[in-house]
């Protein structure tokens, strides 16, 4: 796939490094400036994309928790369900969501990258109950789901993108319905990789500490709406964040 085939959302007069509001008006799917800016050599470049579409690759940026993480979030579904993936992972992890699943339930993953649909197409390929599309996790579509995953991806988007991407993933839940996130969080004090993990952070995920710094249940414009419970993982590194949608609206 060529790599400029895709409009990039930039308004007009902001710096290629700034990172952008994400409250533009709605209008056909871009890929956002973050990506191109930041992540084109990761998700965007074929040849890299090709290099890094292996598991071997997320089990090593996870220090061998890859498995571990999957079964934490996958494990909140249940085989029949109608889940949404918020946006491709490498290697085989949509393939496990989709085995979890099973014939009877549906799978829907999306991502705002072309090339990266294309790889999750070809994953999915023996699930025949599952299908990947190209969308924006603010404004996936699709709904109401039972389930919704977003399994690292609200690290890597700028802090506003981040309260939309999950208010976005929210409300295309059904009551009882379940959304689980899974994504960095601030290690322990002690953790004996906490100096490393800040650095390559700031060298390399410039959102990410917005996840240190902030609760994803305070991201979230109705949290009242849903019951919230968090486990982390790894000496904090990781976090896990479930938000069950009330059967009936909260008392005020
Ligand atoms: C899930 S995240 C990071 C996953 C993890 N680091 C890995 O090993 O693949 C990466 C994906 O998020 C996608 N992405 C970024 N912003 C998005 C958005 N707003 N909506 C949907 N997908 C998005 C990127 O195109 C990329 O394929």
């Amino acid at each position: 796939m060529s790599e400029t085939l895709y409009e990039i959302i930039r308004p007009p007069g902001v710096a290629a490094s700034a990172p952008l509001s994400g409250r533009e008006a709605p209008g056909p799917l871009k890929v956002p400036a973050y990506l191109e800016d930041h992540y084109h050599w990761a998700y965007l470049k074929p040849r890299n994309v090709r290099l890094l579409d292996r598991d071997a690759v997320v089990t090593t940026i996870l220090w061998g928790n890859n498995r571990r993480l999957q079964r934490a979030a996958f494990g909140e579904f249940t085989p029949g369900q109608r889940v949404l993936f918020a946006a491709h992972v490498y290697g085989g992890v949509v393939a496990n969501l989709a085995a979890r699943l099973g014939p009877g339930g549906h799978l829907e993953a999306i991502d705002i990258a072309p090339i990266q649909v294309e790889c999750c197409r070809k994953k999915l390929v023996p699930y025949p109950w599952a299908r990947a599309r190209r969308g924006d996790a603010r404004r996936p579509g699709g709904g109401p789901y039972d389930g919704v995953c977003s399994y690292f991806l609200l690290h890597e988007v700028p802090d506003d993108w981040k309260r939309n991407v999950v208010d976005g993933l929210l409300a295309t839940l059904r009551p009882g319905g379940k959304a689980v996130f899974l994504d960095y969080h601030e290690p322990a004090p002690w953790h004996p990789l906490k100096p490393l993990m800040s650095l390559v952070l700031d060298r390399l995920e410039p959102f990410a500490k917005g996840l240190w710094a902030h609760e994803i249940e305070a991201l979230a414009g109705e949290h009242a709406h849903f019951e919230w419970r968090k486990e982390t993982y790894f000496g904090h590194l990781y976090q896990k964040v479930v938000a069950r949608r009330r059967l009936h609206a909260a008392p005020a």
